[in-house]
C-alpha cells in the first residue's frame, strides 16, 4: 500500500521557556487532506506546538517541515504565505470592525502584488476592490453574508468563531490550524461546527490540525489524534484507540469520561 503524502511534519521539536520544557522532543506527521487532533491536559504544550508551526515561536531544537520544505524559524507572515493559517484559542477579531473588514485583513495578507502597488492610487483602488470582492465571496460561501456589515463583536459566539476561520481562509491556506474552535460553544453550536469543519476541509481542499477539549468534536471528526502531556506524545491513534488507551484515561480523559462517552 502507498504511504499517504505528508502535509506537515514535526521532527523532534523542543521548545523551552526558561526552566519549562513546553514541547519536548515531539515528532508527528499530518497526512495530507485529513483532519487530525491534538489533545491533552491544560498546559500540556498544545498551543505552543501551534506557535512553533505558525512561526510565532522558534523551536529550541528540532525541525518543522511543510510539504517537504524546512520552514523552521520562518516568521509568521512567511509561514502564512507558504500556505499555513491559524485561529487563536482566545478570539482575536477586531470587534468594532465589520465582519467583512475582518476577513479583508486576511485577504490582504495573501496579496502577492509588489510593495508599491498600494501607493499608486489607481492600483490601490484595484487591489482594495479585489480584496473586498474576495472577502465577500468567502463570507457568502461560509453562510456569513447576512452579517457582512455587522460589527464582529456583535455576532453570537459561534458566528465569531466561524468568522475567525473565514479570516484564516482568506489567506488562501492549504493547511489550517484551529486552536479550540469549539471552546465556549453549546452542544448545538459544536455539532454545527463539526459539519462546518468537515465541509471547509472538502470545499477548500485543506489539511486541518485542531486542538480541542470537546471530545465529541475530536472523536467525531479526527481521523488521527495525538495526545500530549508535559510536551510529549503519550499516545496516538484513531478515536477508538485513544478512547480505550489506559494511559490517556489516566492522564486526561478520566474515569468519568468512560461513563458518559
Ligand atoms: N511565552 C511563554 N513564556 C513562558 N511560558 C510559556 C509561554 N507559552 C507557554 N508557556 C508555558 O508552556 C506550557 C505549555 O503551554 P501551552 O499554552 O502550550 O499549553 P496548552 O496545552 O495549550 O494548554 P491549554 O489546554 O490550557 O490551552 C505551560 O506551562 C505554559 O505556562
Ligand atoms: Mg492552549
Amino acid at each position: 500500500m502507498n504511504q499517504p503524502t505528508t502535509s506537515l511534519e514535526l521532527v523532534n521539536a523542543t521548545r523551552r521557556f526558561g526552566g519549562i520544557v513546553a514541547v519536548n522532543d515531539l515528532s508527528f506527521k499530518v497526512p495530507q487532506g485529513t483532519i487530525c487532533g491534538l489533545i491533552g491536559p491544560n498546559g500540556a504544550g498544545k498551543t505552543t506546538v501551534f506557535n512553533l508551526i505558525s512561526g510565532f515561536y522558534t523551536p529550541t531544537s528540532g525541525k518543522i517541515l511543510f510539504e517537504g520544505e524546512d520552514i523552521t524559524g520562518n516568521p509568521p507572515h512567511i509561514v502564512c504565505r507558504k500556505g499555513i493559517a491559524r485561529t487563536f484559542q482566545n478570539i482575536r477579531l477586531f470587534s468594532s470592525a465589520s465582519s467583512l473588514q475582518n476577513v479583508m485583513v486576511g485577504a490582504h495578507l495573501r496579496q502577492k502584488n509588489p510593495w508599491w502597488f498600494p501607493i499608486v492610487p489607481f492600483l490601490a483602488d484595484k487591489e482594495e476592490k479585489m480584496v473586498h470582492d474576495r472577502a465577500h465571496t468567502l463570507l457568502e460561501r461560509l453562510g456569513l453574508a447576512d452579517v457582512a456589515n455587522a460589527p464582529a463583536g456583535s455576532l453570537p459566539y459561534g458566528a465569531q468563531r466561524r468568522l475567525e476561520i473565514a479570516r484564516a481562509l482568506a489567506t488562501n491556506p492549504r493547511f489550517l490550524l484551529l486552536d479550540e474552535p469549539a471552546a465556549g460553544m453549546n452542544p448545538h453550536e459544536s455539532s454545527d461546527l463539526m459539519e462546518f469543519i468537515k465541509n471547509i476541509r472538502a470545499d477548500f481542499d485543506l489539511t486541518i490540525l485542531l486542538i480541542e477539549h470537546d471530545m465529541k468534536v475530536v472523536m467525531g471528526i479526527c481521523s488521527h489524534i495525538w495526545v500530549v502531556e508535559y510536551g510529549q506524545c503519550i499516545a496516538e491513534g484513531d478515536a477508538d484507540a485513544i478512547r480505550n488507551n489506559p494511559k490517556v484515561i489516566e492522564a486526561y480523559l478520566g474515569e468519568e469520561y468512560l461513563q458518559y462517552a
